[in-house]
């Protein structure tokens, strides 16, 4: 057995054993994306290929902690029922021997390539790391071609996460990089052919522009056509928190600009956060068919209290947020949820019309652990209006203050915390909550908030309160159960 074959069977073997206890958890989610055992990260490889959508994941399959991580795999045709396919990449070779790293997918002449990271550590520690790519003819069997850009110079080997597009003609790829001089940059590459890539320079970051002083490492980039706009969607690491602003231990966010394909050039505007909750990180996005732009992200944060989480007592953490799709509002990135997921509803929406005045109310049958909450036509004239979820997690707005909020109760040590956002009106909410799990879609997707949470979960309780006169709709819908 070769060491690709061994590395597969031990991971298998590990899941099989592990995937039985992590069954077992309260906490396991009931319709998003999660791994049968170990732990899970950036969604990679995010593409429509074959007529199925593939969502590949950064896996570590034997424990639930980070190392040298695997590439898993789902793959759908609706976005809603997800098949759990077979490994698509072990950490096999020399090139990759610490974990094949996240990346992305293009297709060619009916064929998937993928670029990831090949992370490699000597035994002092060193990093090295490799832009690499792996060809399928089905999206399940890859033929890994090894390296095909080493690291340019003025860069430290904190280089990863490729993402390749193609654009009038040549390709392009974007990295995730730190310069010498330790600063969060974004790598620009072309190529004609997929394995020659020329360094063009850097794009974003880097010590000049706009984001002169942002950080010290820009993970996952991602750089996309969205209305007329060119976006720049990345990770910093290394932001102080401004007021309500990068309160996580690390960001994900964008800029707008324009990208000329000609001479590599970028410019844009100011960063602005993605999501307002306490979970998203290393967000990816893919250009279905149709033509939407799709985006999935990790629903957790890197080094963020993540062994804290109580499912790591059943062998599994982490999972991925919900698919969105993006749109370009007034230079504004809204998302929201692909309208797909209205096949999860369960029958008939349970429905109320409600005014509340300096009063806290539960309404018959909204309650659930994994439901759809729309809330629309909301008008708070004054003062506060606040939803209840399982007596863990609150969402309050203030219109005296025009501040959203969103409580849990930490999962770490069981004190109220809080990420917030300025919003001048609140007209429409669309919760999906599930075991575990919390995702706000915020005015038909101006803001989203997203975050874990572990209510005591025989806890389905709701209410809906406010302290002045207050009008909306509800909407009430059971969501089925997709995933094990
Ligand atoms: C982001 C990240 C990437 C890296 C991967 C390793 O969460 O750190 O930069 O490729 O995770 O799993």
């Amino acid at each position: 057995m070769n060491r690709d074959e061994q590395l597969r069977r031990e991971a298998v073997e590990t899941v099989n054993k592990n995937k039985q206890i992590a069954e077992q958890d309260p906490y396991r989610l009931h319709y998003h994306i999660m791994p049968p055992a170990g732990l899970l990260n950036d969604p990679n490889g995010f593409i429509q290929f074959g007529g199925k959508y593939h969502l590949y994941y950064q896996w570590m399959p034997f424990k639930t902690d980070h190392g040298a991580k695997f590439w898993g795999h789902y793959s759908s045709s609706d976005l809603v029922n997800w098949k759990h396919e077979e490994i698509a990449l072990a950490p096999s070779e020399w090139f990759e021997k610490n974990g094949c790293y996240s990346g992305s997918a293009i297709e060619r002449d009916g064929k998937l390539y993928v670029f990831y990271t090949g992370n490699v550590k000597d035994e002092d520690g060193n990093r090295e790391t490799y832009q690499c790519l792996a060809v399928s003819e089905d999206g399940l069997h890859f033929d890994k071609k090894g390296p095909v850009l080493e690291l340019p110079k003025g860069y430290t080997a904190h280089f990863r996460d490729p993402k390749v597009w193609k654009q009038d003609g040549k390709y392009f790829m974007v990295v995730g990089a730190q310069t010498a001089d330790l600063k969060g940059a974004a790598a620009l590459f072309s190529s004609e052919n997929l394995t020659d890539w020329e360094h063009k320079g850097i794009i974003a970051g880097g010590g000049t522009g706009k984001l002169k002083n942002f950080g010290y490492m820009f993970e996952c980039p991602d750089l996309f056509r969205l209305s007329d706009k060119d976006i720049l969607i990345f990770s910093p690491q290394g932001l102080e928190t401004e007021g309500m602003k990068y309160q996580n231990v690390y960001q994900a966010g964008y800029v707008t600009g324009e990208f000329n394909p000609e001479t590599g050039e970028y410019t844009h505007g100011e960063f602005d956060e993605l999501d307002r909750g306490f979970d998203f990180y290393a967000p990816q996005t893919t250009e279905d068919i149709t033509g939407r732009r799709l985006l999935f992200a990790w629903m957790s944060v890197p080094d963020q209290n993540e062994q804290d989480h109580p499912t790591t007592d059943y062998k599994w953490l982490h999972n991925m947020t919900l698919p969105r799709e993006l749109t370009l509002n007034n230079g504004k990135v809204y998302q929201q949820p692909v309208r797909e997921l209205e096949a999860l509803r369960e029958g008939e929406a349970v429905e109320y019309t409600a005014e509340l005045n300096n009063e806290t109310v539960a309404f018959n049958g909204v309650l659930g652990k994994a439901v759809e909450l729309l809330i629309e036509d909301i008008e708070v004239s004054e003062g506060w209006f606040e939803i209840s979820i399982r007596g863990n997690a609150r969402l309050v707005y203030s219109a005296n203050e025009k501040i959203l909020t969103l409580e849990r109760k930490s999962y770490t040590n069981g004190i109220v915390e809080k990420r917030q956002c300025k919003l001048a009106l609140l007209s429409s909410l669309r919760l999906f909550l599930d075991t575990s799990s919390a995702e706000v879609f915020v005015n038909e997707g101006e803001e989203t908030f997203t975050a874990r949470f572990y209510p005591d979960p025989e806890n389905k309780e709701m209410s809906f309160g406010a302290s002045q006169k207050t009008n909306f709709k509800i909407k009430k819908w059971n969501l089925q159960k997709k995933f094990i």
